[in-house]
């Protein structure tokens, strides 16, 4: 049956076939979530991309659709989000039903070829039928490359305020903003970025919105960046501040990553969804994404993860945890109370975990900590805390299969923020991947790995008397029918 092969992903969205790299035009729309993607569909390496489309209702279980955009005399369709034009202000609405409307980036490969430096544009396609169907608007593009080679990935957003669209685009390395009153006809508004930030990679796929701290409406714009990351490869970035509908101002001076695994790119939020932000992105790396050894497609979603705000110290800092729809697919969960030990064999005590399952481990006191999930042949991906560093570790030198990219045997960080002396770890855990949500969800960190055979086994060590207060190993079903 499908979606059963070895390394296939049970609990994330992960296209039935073929390549799949960035989430696009993320909506939520009469009670349905889209998701599409950038996709090709004959081949599971990178190609002409489309836009590949699934639906959800609840954010886990996913119903795969036909391909919504194509590439076309303009190019291929590269990156970019979906708004619903409540108001018409498009004019694509027809007979008072709002439009889907898509703005994606035409990418021109004879361009690029030629030497131009002009041969990526935003366009737009709207949609009449809940995204199924789209039509491409016949005066695309509708903003014009004025010279910057990289120019894409535009995350639209409604300004209530001035009543305006806020297009956010990536510009090479750094950030414009453009603002419309119609979706059609764009005002450069101005930049961010120049001298603020990682800047050891091109920055792409934006995106622009306001959580609220203590009644306090703070902005956070995402950069994501390629190369770069905290840990190599592609990364997602953020920066904190205020937005007031033309300018972006930061209140930071360090650089911040809404994850520091390797694995966590191209994220982005959901539009539509109210004061709730929910973030998914594409769980891979462009080190090593188009080598990977799976066979009938490439690449998954991370799971979708609701953000939130918290001051620690003088910072903002965005946290993630994974969405509470997720609860929907646990089974009956196996709870350890008070476990006081340098070594507990959690598999001698709670049996085998076969297939996705979450993790919870809570502690009263901090301490070093290390977690291995391990298959009979020994291979392993250890997770752990590393009290004397103050960071949190996936290390997966010895998860099984790694020579297809030098650089994928490795033990990847990630800071721990706060000062808090109580711990609390939660891992999602697929059979090709970990997510780890830590303190709060303020450390987070998403590893991919290709094990001979899926890990069954779990261990905890510590070098002091680790007190571990309860640890919570949930089943989780898997999603795909
Ligand atoms: C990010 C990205 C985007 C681009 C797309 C092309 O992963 O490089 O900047 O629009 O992928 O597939």
């Amino acid at each position: 049956s499908t979606y059963n092969e070895p390394h296939r992903p049970q609990i994330h969205f992960s296209p039935e076939a073929h390549w799949m790299n960035d989430p696009n035009g993320m909506v939520f729309f009469n009670n349905q979530y889209h998701l599409f993607y950038q996709y090709y569909p004959d081949s599971t390496v990178w190609g002409p991309m489309h836009w590949g489309h699934a639906t959800s209702k609840d954010l886990i279980h996913w119903q795969n659709l036909p391909i919504a955009l194509y590439p076309d005399s303009l190019g291929y369709i590269f990156s970019g989000s979906a708004v619903v034009d409540i108001n018409n202000t498009s004019g694509f609405g027809k007979n008072g039903k709002a439009p889907l409307v898509a703005i994606f980036t035409h990418h021109d490969p004879k361009g690029e070829k030629s030497g131009s430096n002009t041969f990526q544009n935003q366009s737009l396609a709207y949609s009449l039928d809940e995204g199924i169907t789209w039509k491409k608007y016949d005066s695309n593009p509708v903003l014009k490359n004025p010279g910057i080679k990289d120019f894409r990935d535009p995350k639209v957003s409604w300004f209530e305020p001035d009543k305006k669209w806020i297009m956010t685009l990536a510009t090479l390395n750094d950030i414009t903003f453009y603002s419309s009153k119609d979706l059609k006809d764009w005002t450069k508004e101005s930049e961010f970025g120049q001298k603020l930030g990682a800047h050891g990679g091109v920055w792409e796929c934006p995106d622009l919105f306001p959580l609220t701290y203590n009644g306090q409406k703070i902005w956070v714009l995402i950069v994501n960046i390629n190369p770069g990351g905290p840990n190599g490869g592609s990364a997602t970035q953020y920066f904190t501040g205020n937005f007031d509908g033309h300018t972006f101002t930061p209140n930071q001076t360090n650089t911040k990553w809404l994850d520091y695994g390797p694995d966590e790119y191209a994220g982005i939020t959901w539009s539509n969804t109210g004061s709730r932000k929910i973030f998914l992105g594409w769980m891979s790396n462009w080190q090593y994404a188009n080598v990977v050894p799976t066979e009938k497609w490439r690449s998954a979603t991370t799971v979708p993860r609701e953000l939130g705000i918290e001051k620690v110290g003088q910072q903002f800092l965005v946290t993630s945890k994974p969405v509470s729809e997720l609860s929907t697919l646990a089974a009956a969960p196996v709870a350890i109370k008070n476990i006081k030990a340098r070594k507990f064999d959690v598999t001698a005590k709670a049996g085998k975990m076969e297939g996705p399952f979450r993790l919870e481990l809570s502690a009263d006191k901090l301490e070093s900590y290390s977690i291995t999930f391990s298959n009979k042949l020994d291979e392993n991906v250890v997770v752990g805390f590393d009290k004397a560093a103050n960071e949190y570790y996936i290390d997966r030198t010895r998860s099984g299969k790694v020579d297809f990219e030098k650089g994928f045997a490795k033990r990847h960080t990630a800071p721990r923020f706060s000062s808090r002396q109580s711990e609390k770890m939660t891992l999602i855990v697929d059979n090709a991947s970990i997510e780890l949500f830590a303190d709060n969800g303020r450390s987070t960190m998403t590893a991919i790995f290709f094990p001979h055979e899926v890990y069954s086994n779990i261990q905890i060590k510590s070098t002091s008397n680790l007190n571990i207060k309860s640890l919570v190993l949930t089943k989780l079903k898997r999603i795909w029918k």
